[in-house]
């Protein structure tokens, strides 16, 4: 179809952030234009998150004002969906309400272009949730900016009670290293400061074929091309080896910043989710990391509520909170998700319940960030600034340890990678002002 334009809406994790950037990148790349508003588009394509029932609630009422807009509209106008939710059955139901013409889900985004042409030129609704090598294929320009994703690995091995991703993404499929590495390659030389290195789980990286380097190795290999920040999310704490550690450690370019996602601080609940582990394990991998990273700053992800959990369990998540002194958590209600083995065999518990722990886990979150953000007043930081003024005195950032940062405007000259001095901290946010910018927009590191 001439005339092709196309509005992308991305919901969900930085998984679906780079997906989108890819589709972006095949939709332009054949010709269609890519606007900002639904109402220049004649096609929208949302890509959809799955994980908890929020954002599949978002996602139907999304749909439900693209449906109405495309009765409405005179020219022809049609509505994709893609990633986690058009995965499962129960995306493809709602889909099927609402009128979706293109449905692909997270393994098949690589059709993008023939959906979107073919549904454009016949009129026809292309559907596809299957699992395709080919996805991981794909290498998307560098996108603008100082900061990129390079997925590793899509899918998930694990088998946690409540997850729908093992569905929504399949198993673990490592991309090929050499794909990785000119990926990367690209993005240094696009001038790409910092990257970040996704999937469910980087840890099992290369795991799927013997020939592939694991990901202490990987990780050594990617900051040799010279990159200068280099991140990975998520990690799994039964993944998270000592060779892992040590790659940390030796790799000056990682900084000392973990985000490790523990769930639960009772070994009960751990059980039933599946998670693999016992707290004492969890505790022993966060004490190896500390010794090896002095400076660590971490983070976790934890659920409350989780069907059975008494208020002596949840007690125990607040205990390993105290144990642990995490930097800062997302905080999650369980979400019953169809399909999934916890959701199937165990009775949610009553809101209420839920609510009133998340509460006291936020209370005990804000307690420790303050706690561990206060630590950082009066010590020099690199503050990677992307661009956007957050007001007339202030410039929002983020240092080598993933704290966001707000550094004073005056002293900051434009994007670019800063040296600072922290003077204030909140429980969310660091403070200070800028000495020197080490590397502006378009300078080699
Ligand atoms: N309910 C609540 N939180 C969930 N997560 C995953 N599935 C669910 C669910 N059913 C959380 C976990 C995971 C994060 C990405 O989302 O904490 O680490
Ligand atoms: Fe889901 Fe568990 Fe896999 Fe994470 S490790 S994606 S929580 S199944």
């Amino acid at each position: 179809m001439k005339d092709l334009r196309v509005k992308l809406i991305t919901y969900g994790c930085q998984m679906n952030e780079y997906d989108t950037h890819l589709v972006a990148s095949e939709l332009a790349a054949s010709g269609a234009a890519l606007v900002e508003t639904v109402a220049e588009a004649n096609f929208v394509i949302v890509n959809t998150c799955a994980v908890r029932g929020k954002p599949v609630d978002k996602v139907k009422s999304l749909l439900g004002n693209l449906r109405k807009e495309k009765r409405e509209r005179k020219t022809p106008f049609f509505i994709g969906m893609m990633g986690c939710l058009a995965s499962l059955q129960e995306g493809r139901l709602i889909a099927e309400k609402f009128g979706v013409d293109v449905l692909l889900g997270a393994g098949a985004i690589h059709k993008i272009s023939e959906a979107v042409s073919k549904v454009a030129r016949e009129n026809e609704a292309f559907w596809d949730s299957g699992f395709y090598p080919e996805v991981d294929e794909l290498i998307p320009p560098p996108p603008r900016g100082l900061s990129a994703f390079v997925t590793l690995i899509r899918g998930c091995d694990h088998h946690c009670t409540y997850c729908v991703v093992p569905s929504t993404r399949g198993p673990e499929i490592s991309r090929r290293p050499g794909l990785i590495l000119k990926e990367v390659e690209r993005l240094l030389a696009a001038g790409v400061v910092e990257v970040t290195l996704l999937g469910q789980n980087v840890n099992s990286y290369g795991k799927d074929d013997p020939s592939y380097p694991d990901f202490a190795d990987l990780i050594r290999q990617v900051a040799a091309l010279g990159v200068r920040r280099l991140r990975f999310v998520t990690s799994h704490p039964m993944n998270f080896s000592d060779r892992i550690i040590s790659a940390i450690a030796e790799t000056a370019a990682v900084g000392q910043y973990v985000h490790l996602p523990v769930q639960s601080g009772s070994d009960k609940v751990l059980k039933r989710m599946a998670r693999e582990y016992r707290r004492d394990y969890y505790l022993e991998r966060v004490e190896k990391l500390r010794r090896a990273l002095p400076d660590l700053v971490l983070t976790t992800d934890i659920i409350v509520g989780f069907p059975g959990e008494s208020e002596e369990d949840f007690q125990e998540t607040l205990s390993l909170y105290d144990e642990v002194g995490f930097d800062s958590a997302y905080m999650f209600i369980y979400s019953p998700r169809p399909g999934t083995a916890s959701a199937e065999n165990f009775p949610d518990m009553p809101r209420e319940v839920k609510v009133e722990r998340l509460q006291r886990l936020i209370e005990k979150q804000k307690e420790w960030s303050l706690k561990r953000n206060r630590s950082w007043v009066g010590r020099s930081v690199e503050v990677l600034v992307r661009g956007v003024a957050k007001d007339d005195a202030w410039v929002e950032g983020h240092d080598q340890s993933n704290h966001p940062v707000l550094l004073e405007r005056e002293g900051v000259s434009g994007p670019g990678l800063y040296r600072a001095t922290i003077e204030q901290a909140t429980p969310h946010l660091l403070l200070g002002r800028a000495n020197e910018r080490l590397l502006a927009p378009g300078e080699r590191a």
